[in-house]
């Protein structure tokens, strides 16, 4: 066992090198780290962090586009969207599942969400107002959280990176049914096609400032890439994340709105625009354009289950005691 050091009421840690060098070595060697395994006090908050904003971005993410599902085209397009928001749902709950491994319940999170102590991804701000929105979200939202969360499986957290390995699998078929929602009002009649590119012009920013602020601004990267959390910084992402979707945007013949976007033969990627970073900040901090809605609905859904958690609390509890009485 380590010597790990003690952890003050205020939080505070008084962990010893000893025991910080032994931990990065397991880290450097690529073991999985464990709920139950020692681990320093700001490891255990920046995953708790982390993936509690991650499962509040999935269940948050689910209702711009929940509020298309009544207005979805066809049967098929309503399917295909019910199995994707209740997908997300899914996702949400295996992060939560995971961060619970680190000592922090459900509850606790979701006040800190409802609160506004903790935060959810800046790009569920912005409002849903055509069909060709859901689409775009599917290619570049879903597109944009499976650059990210691909190098998320080989998280050093064996939890999180564990849940990782099938919310991938099933961003990836919302982004395939994205593009394909896109792809058939691009090849459509000229105001379909219209609305696919107001769509993209709307959404295309914001994606790209879902990587977070430049490395030179951010915060946890190099804590976080050094343990293993993140393994790749916030602007590598976007860069590949740029590139990734710039020939898919040709393919569709549609334009981003980046003027500035070319080809850069030397670095092998393309150059951008300079992002609005007043704009990230000012949605981060809770004035995005729908940020006081998806609180208030966020917290009508969770009031409203609050019978269906203690009916399940007192399930439990009347198991447990009749197991205890039959032992
Ligand atoms: N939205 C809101 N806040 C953001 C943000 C964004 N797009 N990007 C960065 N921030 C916040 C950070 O949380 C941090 O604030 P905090 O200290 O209060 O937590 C601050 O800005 C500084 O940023 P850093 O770069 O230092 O923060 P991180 O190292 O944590 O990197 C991250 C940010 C890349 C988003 C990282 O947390 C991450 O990879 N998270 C896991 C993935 C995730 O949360 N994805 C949500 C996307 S949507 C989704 O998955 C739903 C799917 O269905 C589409």
């Amino acid at each position: 066992m380590y010597s790990q050091g003690l952890i003050g009421a205020d939080g505070s840690t008084t962990e010893t090198p000893e025991f910080l060098e032994r931990f990065q070595r397991r880290i450097d060697a690529e073991e999985k780290i464990e709920p139950n395994d020692a681990m320093p006090e700001g490891y255990r908050r920046t995953l708790v962090r982390q993936i509690g904003q991650h499962a509040h971005s999935e269940i948050v993410g689910m209702l711009p586009e929940g509020n298309w599902i009544t207005r979805a085209p066809s049967l098929r397009r309503k399917a295909a969207l019910l199995a994707k928001v209740q997908d997300e749902g899914g996702h949400g709950l295996y992060l939560y599942a995971a961060a619970e491994t680190l000592g922090v319940s459900r509850e606790q999170m979701t006040e800190e969400l409802l609160s506004g102590k903790a935060k959810y991804s800046s790009i569920f701000n912005y409002p849903t107002l055509t069909w060709a929105d859901i689409g775009v979200i599917g290619w570049l939202v879903d597109g944009a959280a499976i650059m990210n969360q691909i190098p998320l499986c080989r998280c050093s957290f064996g939890p999180y990176a564990r849940a990782m390995i099938r919310v991938c699998k099933e961003e990836s078929f919302h982004q395939r049914q994205g593009y394909e929602i896109v792809m058939t009002l691009a090849q459509g009649t000229p105001a379909q096609k219209a609305m696919a590119q107001d769509a993209l012009n709307r959404w295309w920013w914001p994606s790209i400032m879902m990587f977070g602020p430049h490395d030179a601004d951010s915060e946890h990267s190099d804590q976080s890439m050094a343990w293993k959390i993140k393994r790749f910084t916030n602007d590598e992402l976007r860069q590949k994340f740029i590139d990734a979707t710039v020939p898919q945007a040709e393919y569709l013949d549609l334009t981003l709105p980046d003027p500035d976007l070319k080809w850069n033969e030397d670095k092998g990627g393309y150059d951008h625009g300079p992002i609005d970073w007043d704009e990230f900040w000012r949605v981060v901090k809770g004035h995005g354009p729908m940020a006081k809605d998806r609180i208030k609905d966020r917290k009508a859904a969770w009031d409203k289950g609050a019978w269906v958690r203690e009916a399940a609390l007192a399930h439990a509890e009347k198991r447990c005691a009749r197991k205890i009485a039959a032992e």
